[in-house]
């Protein structure tokens, strides 16, 4: 059976990808599916927490059962999406994959081949959402005991640096827990299965051995479950 441990607690869980406009039928995106995210939302509903999905671009994530769910498209929409709903959250979980970047210009109609060849896409850089909700937490605008994790993908292995990555990105980002997914060979984006680590401020470190997003999930509310606040 699984543990009612997370019965009451408001989790709010960002899924999928961003898509950032470059005319009415054009984005940049990327190959997120959402199903780490979903898997997330499912698992923490069936806790007994009351969970809300922000959703981006997904492909084949599966319904999950009582889960609020809001869609959102752009990295902007789901920074006012997150930094709003943040505020009513005891845990926080940035699974979606976001763009660092979007076209400084959103074309009004479909841009056109041209005579003189493709026109350059100048960029502007998105706000780092993770960072924000962090920096909001120690502002006071969002409540000093909301969990917050990260996630990290990160190409190579343990011995190329992965781990080192996921440190360094924990340390800037400052969130509670990061999870770092080792990209490649079966795991992280769009795949059914995923592996890592994750990595709290404390220092531990706890290996996720390859498997079903589902089990990824549940490992990691695991460690939610130790850290979050129990009235
Ligand atoms: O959706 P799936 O196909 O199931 O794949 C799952 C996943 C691989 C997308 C997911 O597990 C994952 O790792 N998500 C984060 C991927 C990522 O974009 O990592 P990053 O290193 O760029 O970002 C680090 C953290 O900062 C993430 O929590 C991200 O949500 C957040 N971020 C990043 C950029 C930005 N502008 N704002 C952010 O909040």
């Amino acid at each position: 059976a699984l543990p009612y441990d997370l019965a009451g607690q408001r989790i709010l869980v960002s899924a999928g990808g961003t898509r950032e406009p470059l005319d009415p039928v054009r984005y940049l995106g990327n190959h997120s599916s959402g199903k780490q995210g979903y898997a997330l939302a499912r698992a923490a509903a069936q806790r007994g927490a009351q969970v809300t999905l922000v959703a981006g671009a997904t492909s084949d994530p599966g319904e999950p059962a009582a889960v609020d769910i809001v869609h959102i498209e752009s990295a902007r929409e789901l920074e006012h999406e997150m930094s709003r709903r943040a505020r009513e959250a005891d845990v926080v979980i940035m699974a979606a994959a976001v763009a660092d970047f979007r076209p400084v210009d959103v074309a009004g109609s479909k841009i056109k081949k041209g005579d003189d060849g493709p026109a350059p896409i100048r960029l502007d850089t998105n706000p780092d959402i993770l960072a924000g909700l962090v920096r909001a937490r120690g502002a006071g605008d969002i409540a000093r005991d909301t969990v917050i994790v990260g996630f990290a993908a990160e190409t190579g292995d343990a011995d190329g640096g992965v781990l080192d990555h996921g440190r360094a990105k924990l340390r800037r980002k400052g969130c509670d827990l990061l999870v770092v997914n080792a990209v490649g060979d079966g795991k992280a984006f769009g795949t059914e299965d995923n592996a890592g680590w994750i990595l709290t401020v404390d220092g531990n470190e706890t290996a996720l051995p390859f498997g079903s997003k589902t089990l990824m999930a549940s490992r990691i509310l695991d460690e939610v479950a130790v850290i979050v606040p129990h009235s």
